[in-house]
């Protein structure tokens, strides 16, 4: 096993083409779905381990330990090694270092989905400190046409998920960086186009057991341009994708924009 293809990580094509809008995309998955082991995990992990991870808010203990003891016990049941972990740790940081998927808890307090607490390691452009304690609406205030274009809203799809349900949702951004943290302003040049990146992060929503809680799951995909270009459908869709993004969308996704052009050169040369 290496690390996953486009493909095996995702159940759909992650590029939307037609008339932009985002959409909520939710897709239902198998438990055994849930998470995703590669060969990859113990980079990830070691990763990890380099940087400042749990957040939290005081109150998120016992929801964030239920998902602990959740996610050793999916992890246990697939014969999957559980690395040794300091138990001192708030459970949230626990979560995050044992699986290569980020982790964020949101709990419902006062009518409204908080984030509560989180192990992000691995952020795309975004500085997870500074969401603590917001809500969902609120968190995405940085989204353009986030209001406008996702109705019925976010959090009422948040309200509506049971215990049984385990759902998907992808979203996706070019980047010439190939490090897993995007959190820092970092400006690289990459000249070879088929090594510029098209990150992907596959999300998941479950109910954490016998609480108010949600978890939240970001995993990060990392594939070289060339990787795509292979996948005829896939680099059809990543054209058709960016030749759909609004003005307003590009000025949110700056990197995706400035390297949308010689994207879509690389990927419409068939020689
Ligand atoms: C429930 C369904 C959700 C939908 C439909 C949704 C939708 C979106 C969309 C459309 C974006 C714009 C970026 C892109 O896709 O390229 C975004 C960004 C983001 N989402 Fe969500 N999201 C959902 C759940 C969540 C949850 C539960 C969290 C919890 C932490 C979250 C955290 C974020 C963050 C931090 C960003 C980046 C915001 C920034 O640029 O500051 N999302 N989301």
């Amino acid at each position: 096993m290496s690390r996953l293809n486009p493909r095996e990580a995702l159940e759909v094509s992650p590029f939307d083409t037609g008339v932009f809008s985002w959409k909520m995309r939710i897709r239902a998955i198998q438990e055994n779905h849930w998470l995703q082991i590669d060969d990859g995990r113990e980079e990830d992990l070691l990763e990890k381990k380099k940087g400042p991870v749990g957040i939290h808010l005081p109150g998120s203990e016992t929801a964030s330990l239920t998902l602990l003891k959740t996610i050793e016990y999916w992890l246990i049941e697939r014969s999957i090694s559980l690395p040794v972990i300091d138990d001192s740790l708030h459970p949230i940081d626990q979560c995050g270092r044992l699986i290569q998927e980020d982790v964020c808890l949101m709990e419902r307090i006062s009518d409204s989905w908080l984030l509560t607490a989180g192990s992000v390691c691995f952020p795309t452009h975004w500085d997870p400190t500074s969401k603590l304690g917001l809500s969902l609406d609120d968190i995405h205030s940085p989204v353009p046409r986030y209001n406008a274009d996702l109705l019925p809203r976010p959090s009422n799809f948040m309200d509506r998920i049971s215990d049984e349900m385990l759902v998907a949702r992808t979203g996706w951004s070019l980047t010439a960086c190939g490090e897993l943290p995007l959190d820092r302003d970092h400006k690289i040049v990459q000249s070879d186009p088929s090594k510029l990146i098209v990150r992907v992060e596959r999300q998941t929503l479950r109910k954490v057991p016998n609480s108010k809680a949600i978890a939240f799951t970001i995993r990060i995909h990392r594939w070289p341009l060339e990787v795509i270009k292979n996948d005829f459908a896939l680099a059809k869709d990543l054209v058709g994708a960016l030749q759909a993004l609004p003005e307003e969308v590009k000025g949110y996704k700056t990197e995706t924009s400035e390297l949308s052009q010689r994207v879509q050169k690389y990927l419409s040369n068939t020689k």
